[in-house]
């Protein structure tokens, strides 16, 4: 991190962390020092995202997520370290220090997406070129007009193995750029050749308008069908969405989510503007929450065929946990919505758009089909299954609306299916419950981690860690009272942070929670903000901190000496002439 710690002090102290959640939640209860709101980063009725205006810090109780003001914007805002420092900046009237060294991670960005701009901009070139005519057949073949091509800024990568590379050389972007941009690959020989061969280019570009990556469709019928960027400094494929750029200006008030990037083309060549697609994978909780900015209405439009159907089923649960309203658009005679609209046109998808079922019919009538309502024994299962799904629904209404409608497809009474759809919300509030008991009485529970990749192997002597963690958090001069060095620590994750407190402690900087856990992974920063909840026992510190470091220095001597715990203290009292 090449910012210096005073300019990052002076940025976290000018961005009160309640001002600053304030413009994104609003908090409305406050209970000790802390104020609550509804959590933003998972959907929840009850507020349990809390807000310290003493430690300048978030967490929330129900999904773990916590930090400082820059993890928060980081997370809120879907941007790197640098940008939100940046965002920040901006928002407190502050300068961020230029750092003319080219090696910084901002210019390093800022690289690539310069590079990815003229790669797109070379692509774009080659429909002018003789060996863009495979792609311009191809065009009219699927018939994407050109108007589309520049909107979307298509492009061509002709059936070669170095000519982006050669021209991005020439152009003075350096070898490595090119293969962290995902642009150019090593070969065994040491060379580089081109990622992107043969193939109809489409640019991702972000909504702030930079082209972050590409997804390459082949222009014959070769392996595979698609390419995408590999993830790179700039390009994270599960936070961003095809055509949102565009998508985010419609005047439609939705969404509409496909599968491919050319049904996004096809639908907005048709006057659909507000199509987007996940960028090959299953849509992830990241992309929803970013559609979430620009729209409430979601409408899912994926293939026709088992797979998507089934992915269609598995987004809107996405989409539910965001709050969003999700509708479903079937296609029938087509087998995706661009097939659907070249055979049909773009008045007849308009139809089906205004008819799309809400995801509970939708999820009613696919529970429908996957049963023979004239055998009993399946009625029966399609009645457990439905009035499970009833009972997930929040609004009375449409339990009865919906209740009715079971009871009419599995020809029982009303008031039998109301009364089971009343039985399985009580069983799931029990069972919470019970969770819930269960996790306030088992501190060890609550102990580990969320996140496998930092859990405690000894969770005895991690529990003294946290505890000397959380003293130095708040009174950092007692570090010269504490006679441990990293390695001590049996968590790495805790040592690390042991390590970040003691050296900013000793150069005189400060050791705000803001500032450490921005130099933490978010995972990391979560379960710091978590061990800094748990309270201090005010009376004692010294005493309290000489525990832990006695704890730990104990959970030590027992793992080097096999378990037999007394024999090695006795051996350490003896080497110390205290013994006998
Ligand atoms: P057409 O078949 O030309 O109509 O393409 P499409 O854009 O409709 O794509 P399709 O429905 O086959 O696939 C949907 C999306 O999945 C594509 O847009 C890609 O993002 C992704 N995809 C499809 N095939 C591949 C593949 O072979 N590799 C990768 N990485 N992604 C793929
Ligand atoms: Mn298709």
């Amino acid at each position: 991190m090449a910012l210096p710690d005073s300019f990052l002090d002076e940025l976290v102290a000018r961005n009160d962390i309640v001002d600053v959640v304030s413009d994104y939640v609003s908090l409305t209860k406050r209970s000790g020092n802390n104020l609550f709101g509804l959590c933003p980063f998972h959907s929840e009725k009850t507020p349990s995202f809390s807000v310290s205006s003493e430690k300048q810090i978030y967490h929330c109780f129900g999904c773990g997520k916590g930090g400082g003001v820059i993890n928060f914007i980081m997370e809120i805002e879907n941007l790197p370290f640098m940008d939100a420092v940046s965002f920040l900046a901006k928002r407190a009237g502050m300068q961020v220090p230029d750092n003319d060294t080219p090696e910084t991670v901002r210019n390093r960005r800022a690289r690539l997406l310069e590079l990815n701009r003229d790669a797109a901009k070379f692509f774009y070139s080659n429909f002018k070129k003789p060996w863009g005519q495979p792609a311009i057949e191809y065009l009219n073949k699927r018939q994407i007009s050109f108007e589309m091509v520049k909107r979307f800024g298509l492009g061509v990568a002709p059936n070669e193995w170095n000519s982006l590379t050669d021209e991005m050389l020439k152009k003075g972007y350096t070898q490595s750029e090119l293969v962290d941009g995902g642009l150019s690959k090593r070969g065994r020989n040491g060379g580089l050749y081109d990622t992107f061969r043969n193939r109809l280019i489409f640019p991702v570009i972000d909504v702030r308008g930079s082209v972050i990556g590409f997804s390459g469709r082949i222009l014959d019928d070769g392996e595979p069908k698609y390419l995408n960027s590999p993830d790179t400094p700039v390009f994270q494929k599960s936070r961003n969405l095809f055509g949102l750029n565009l998508a985010k200006r419609t005047k439609r008030g939705m969404l509409i989510l496909v599968e491919g990037n050319v049904d996004v083309v096809s639908l907005h060549q048709a006057g659909f503007d507000c199509a987007v697609a996940s960028l090959g994978t299953a849509l992830t909780p990241e992309q929803a929450r970013l559609m979430s900015r620009y729209t409430q209405n979601v409408v899912i439009c994926y293939d026709n065929d088992g797979a998507g159907q089934k992915a269609a089923q598995r987004a809107i649960g996405i989409f539910e946990k965001t709050g969003i309203t999700v509708k479903v658009l079937r296609i029938s005679d087509a087998k995706d919505p661009d097939e659907y609209i070249k055979k049909f046109g773009g008045e007849r998808f308009s139809l089906l758009l205004e008819k799309s079922e809400n995801h509970v019919e939708y999820r009613l009538l696919s529970l429908k089909s996957k049963y023979n309502l004239e055998n009993d024994d399946e009625r029966i299962e399609f009645l457990h299954e439905a009035t499970e799904m009833l009972a997930t629904l929040p609004s009375a209404i449409e339990r009865d609306i919906y209740g009715a409608k079971v009871a009419e497809y599995a020809g029982v009474s009303k008031e039998a299916v109301a009364l089971e759809v009343r039985r399985n919300i009580r069983k799931s509030i029990a069972t919470q419950k019970k969770k819930q008991e269960k996790r306030d009485m088992s501190p060890h529970l609550t102990v580990q981690p969320a996140d496998k990749s930092i859990r405690y192997e000894n969770v005895q002597s991690a529990v003294a860690e946290e505890g000397v963690i959380r003293i130095l958090m708040r009174d950092p001069e007692f570090v010269n009272q504490v006679s441990l060095s990293e390695e001590d620590f049996t968590s790495p994750f805790l040592g690390k942070v042991y390590g970040i407190i003691r050296q900013r402690f000793l150069e005189g900087d400060s050791v705000s929670s803001a500032v450490v856990t921005a130099q933490l992974k978010p995972e990391e920063a979560s379960q710091l903000t978590l061990i800094l909840q748990r309270p201090i026992s005010t009376s004692n510190v010294e005493r309290e901190l000489s525990d832990y470091i006695n704890r730990i220095n104990d959970e030590k001597l027992k793992a080097s000496s096999g378990g037999d715990l007394l024999a090695a203290r006795e051996r350490l009292l003896r080497k110390k002439g205290l013994g006998d």
